[in-house]
């Protein structure tokens, strides 16, 4: 016989196995307390009050329709608690090598065994009692005598485990349950009031005893159901269920929290139209892991942000590139990978803009590769502009070093912001935003400016739209409906262009 860790103490699980004996006596309490409550709302309260007319008759209408709505919903849920397996574990199950999360969980009560250690070196759950791995959020339910798939609990109510794949199904029943008690107590609080004041009431001592009792029942079902569901809307949002929540105290990391979105979805499914209802899409099942219990999403520990190694030395002749550039062999790195003199030349300012960019970045530096940075050198000819353009994959920041700038750009909302720099003076162009600078003063200017990625890319916007000779890019008639110009206004651009 297994023992706990704590020696001859007692183990109070045992006694858990006597609640099986409550079996389906439970099943017939509950459709016997809807059965008095049936017998009190419709025969012997508001089925009567239809036939009195007037306001009455409308009033009971709308009892009686809301009361049957609620009534099949709460049925439905019901019966699908109790007659969907909670989750059971395939034989054989073994956990998939990445399953790092699930078996991290803490192993505290005495009804698991000592965990070995899979090929991986990772702690694996193992359920002495069952005599098999347990995987992720699986526990060993001492009433039902197995392990569930990420058991909630064992509700005496539902004669059945609460786990992965009847979840849904008792909320939804809590909820029903909740709505239709509360619906009673309303609707027989009238009752019960005349039951007590000094006027004949015309109903035999029976029905006077059964409205008597369901008022009593259903207000007091009404209230302790609330305070469960409110404790079970929240273990929703947080993706744990009740032994998680208590295992885990308060403590505030846990790895299964996705945020509250993803975290109902891992319960009710992805589909609006089935959230009301103890029914999964068939989508949400092949797409959900969760629902089929043994397969958890979890947040990683920490995002990966850092590199993982000092540097990785761009290898530019690779054939096969990562987003990125794979890295030189560690043996063929030298001083010389490290410093770049590219950005003591100067600029060819002799073009027709009067502007010449050096760049600094992984092409022409390759030490930058994955690092996240680069640099150019901007130099202006008096009057000389570095055109509209854009870095599809970094935040420029710059500092004028010499001469005097105008720096402007424009928002995603066509907020045009600008200022003229002078020596020292630093900007920023947030990611992606079309900008410019421009030479203001009498002498020449120079830039040097940083982006957060090692190759920002640049979109110059005129080049983009009107092309070359040798590139042209938008058809004509895109142009002049985009422009609101006519064909002739479109060649003269592209003209300027021609030898670009
Ligand atoms: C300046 O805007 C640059 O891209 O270097
Ligand atoms: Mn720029």
């Amino acid at each position: 016989m297994y023992r706990s860790g704590v020696g001859m103490a007692w183990n109070v699980f045992k006694f858990c196995t006597a609640l099986k004996g409550l079996g389906s006596i439970m099943v017939l309490l509950v459709l016997s307390l809807i059965g008095v409550t049936y017998y009190s709302v419709v025969l012997a309260c508001y089925g009567p009050d239809l036939f009195h007319g007037g306001l009455d008759t409308w009033v009971a209408i709308l009892v009686l329709i809301l009361f049957h709505g609620l009534l099949v919903m709460l049925l439905w849920s019901y019966f699908s608690v109790v007659l969907t397996d909670p989750g059971v574990v395939p034989p054989n199950w073994r956990p998939e090598y990445d399953e790092e999360e699930g078996v991290a969980e803490p192993i505290t009560t005495t009804e698991f065994g000592a965990s070995p250690l899979n090929e991986d070196g990772l702690r694996v759950r193992f359920c002495r009692k069952c005599n098999q791995l347990k995987p992720p959020r699986c526990h060993h339910c001492s009433v039902c005598g197995r392990c569930v798939l990420k058991m909630d609990h064992h509700c005496v109510w539902v004669v059945n485990c609460v786990g992965a794949l009847n979840y849904k199904y008792f909320l939804l029943f809590l909820f029903y349950t909740f709505l239709e008690t509360t619906l009673v107590s309303l609707s027989l609080l009238k009752y019960f009031i005349e039951f007590f004041g000094d006027e004949e009431i015309p109903n035999t001592p029976g029905t006077l005893a059964a409205t008597f009792l369901s008022f009593v029942l259903n207000l007091a079902f009404a209230l302790s159901v609330m305070g469960f569901l409110i404790m079970h809307i929240s273990l929703v949002f947080g993706n744990t269920t009740t032994i998680e929540a208590y295992e885990k105290g308060t403590s505030p990391k846990w790895q299964y929290d996705l945020g509250r979105r993803r975290n109902f979805e891992q319960v009710f499914g992805a589909d609006k139209r089935y959230w009301l209802i103890p029914v999964y899409s068939e989508e949400d099942i092949r797409r959900i892991p969760a629902l089929q219990g043994l397969e958890y999403p979890s947040k990683p520990d920490t995002p990966e942000s850092d590199t993982l190694q000092d540097f990785c030395i761009a290898d530019l002749k690779a054939t096969v590139l990562v987003n990125g550039f794979p890295c030189k062999p560690a043996t063929k790195v030298s001083s010389h990978d490290f410093f770049f003199d590219g950005l003591t030349k100067k600029g060819n300012t002799s073009k027709t803009l009067g502007v010449g960019v050096i760049a600094g970045n992984v092409l022409t530096f390759p030490a930058l590769n994955t690092l996240g940075l680069s640099m150019n050198l901007v130099d202006f000819a008096p009057g000389g502009l570095n055109q509209p353009h854009s870095h599809p994959r970094a935040t420029e920041s710059g500092v004028v070093i010499k001469g005097k700038l105008l720096v402007g750009f424009v928002t995603s909302g066509h907020v045009y912001y600008s200022k003229v720099l002078r020596k020292g003076g630093m900007f920023v162009i947030p990611q992606g935003l079309v900008h410019f600078q421009k030479n203001v003063g009498k002498g020449n200017a120079q830039l040097i400016t940083a982006f957060n990625s090692q190759l920002p890319g640049s979109v110059v916007v005129a080049p983009t739209l009107f092309g070359s000779k040798s590139k042209p890019t938008l058809p004509d008639d895109v142009l002049t409906a985009s422009f609101q110009v006519d064909q002739t206004v479109i060649d003269e651009i592209k003209s300027k262009f021609l030898g670009a």
